[in-house]
């Protein structure tokens, strides 16, 4: 029997690639940028399975393109923005996620970035690195403290969780957060209280993001949003780029409305080398690498094999991204 092909639009551990191309006619894209569209369209004519980035747009164009064979797409991240799952959904085309293995590994990197925004930790190593220190200094780089001070969730999933855990047992702070649904667990384990958006912006002395993207968060953090915030408040965003307007989070930032920022993600990613936000000295920006450890980039790679491997036989997969 011949064996299913698929495409995989770049080259992930070899703890979940390994399987893949044992037992799929496969190919790898080898380039280290993406696919260019065109190319894309190309590559998955004939598929049965296709493993995604996120940096790969998904849609009834590409769908299309495939054919009618295509079974699965399986995407090496928790987040699926990129994906238009109505459509899959519609075709009967599976789409797979890899939640879990990263979700210690995002809210350390929401940790991170929370702590060097409010400690000024880069601006401090500029500092030095520019030459600057001269002396041990009573007023120097005075940053935010975080013992007893209250986190705001926005998004109480299970990476949401895990960084309200993290203040909460660190730092003994009190547990702000909004969402649509209740989250028991965070209520009584964390005496989490669930408020809604305007109070926990005013509230809040650290805001951090962990909620998906769509049509109801994108730009939710806008001018009317900072505005509302603290002067002493640290935003951190390591979900998604269009969950902050970029340059209204630009004017909080340089006009002391907030702050400092830390920013895992840009809007658009790379961020743009004439973004003005790259000027300020209180944002933090790291190259969208939360879930970067090697547990769970080996995590995530074993989960999309799965996925792929169980979609393109036609099987349910172990996580399933449905409408
Ligand atoms: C990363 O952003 C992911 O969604 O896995």
């Amino acid at each position: 029997m011949s064996q299913p092909r698929v495409f995989v639009t770049r080259r992930i551990p070899v703890a979940g690639l390994d399987r893949i191309e044992t037992e799929c006619n496969a190919e790898v894209w080898q380039e280290p940028l993406p696919p260019p569209r065109n190319l894309l369209l190309e590559k998955v004519v004939g598929c049965d399975g296709i493993l995604t980035l996120l940096t790969d747009k998904i849609d009834a164009e590409l769908m299309d393109a495939a054919g009618p064979q295509l079974k699965v797409v399986s995407n090496f991240a928790v987040g699926y923005n990129n994906i238009d799952i109505d459509e899959a959904t519609k075709r009967g085309i599976q789409v797979g996620n890899t939640p879990d293995v990263l979700t210690d590994a995002t809210a350390d990197m929401a940790m991170s970035l929370m702590l060097s925004a409010a400690r000024r930790i880069i601006e401090s190593q500029d500092y030095v690195r520019q030459q600057q220190w001269k002396t041990w200094e009573p007023l120097g780089l005075i940053g935010q403290d975080l013992v007893g001070k209250t986190i705001g969730i926005v998004g109480m999933g299970r990476i949401g969780y895990a960084a309200a855990k993290r203040c909460r047992g660190g730092w003994d702070m009190k547990v702000l957060y909004s969402d649509h649904f209740v989250n028991e667990k965070a209520e009584t384990g964390l005496g989490a209280q669930r408020v809604d958006f305007e109070t926990l912006l005013k509230e809040s002395d650290f805001v951090s993001v962990h909620t998906s993207l769509d049509e109801t968060t994108k730009g939710m953090f806008n001018r009317a949003a900072f505005e509302l915030m603290k002067p002493t408040a640290v935003f951190v965003n390591t979900a998604r780029g269009p969950i902050h307007d970029q340059g209204d989070l630009y004017t909080a930032l340089n006009t002391g409305q907030i702050f400092s920022a830390g920013l895992d993600v840009t809007d658009p990613e790379p961020i743009l080398p004439d973004d003005p936000l790259l000027t300020l000295s209180n944002c933090v920006i790291a190259p969208h690498i939360a879930s970067a450890t090697v547990s769970s980039r080996d995590g995530m790679a074993t989960i999309a094999a799965d996925n792929l491997l169980a979609g393109v036989l036609g099987q349910p997969l172990q996580c399933r991204v449905t409408s």
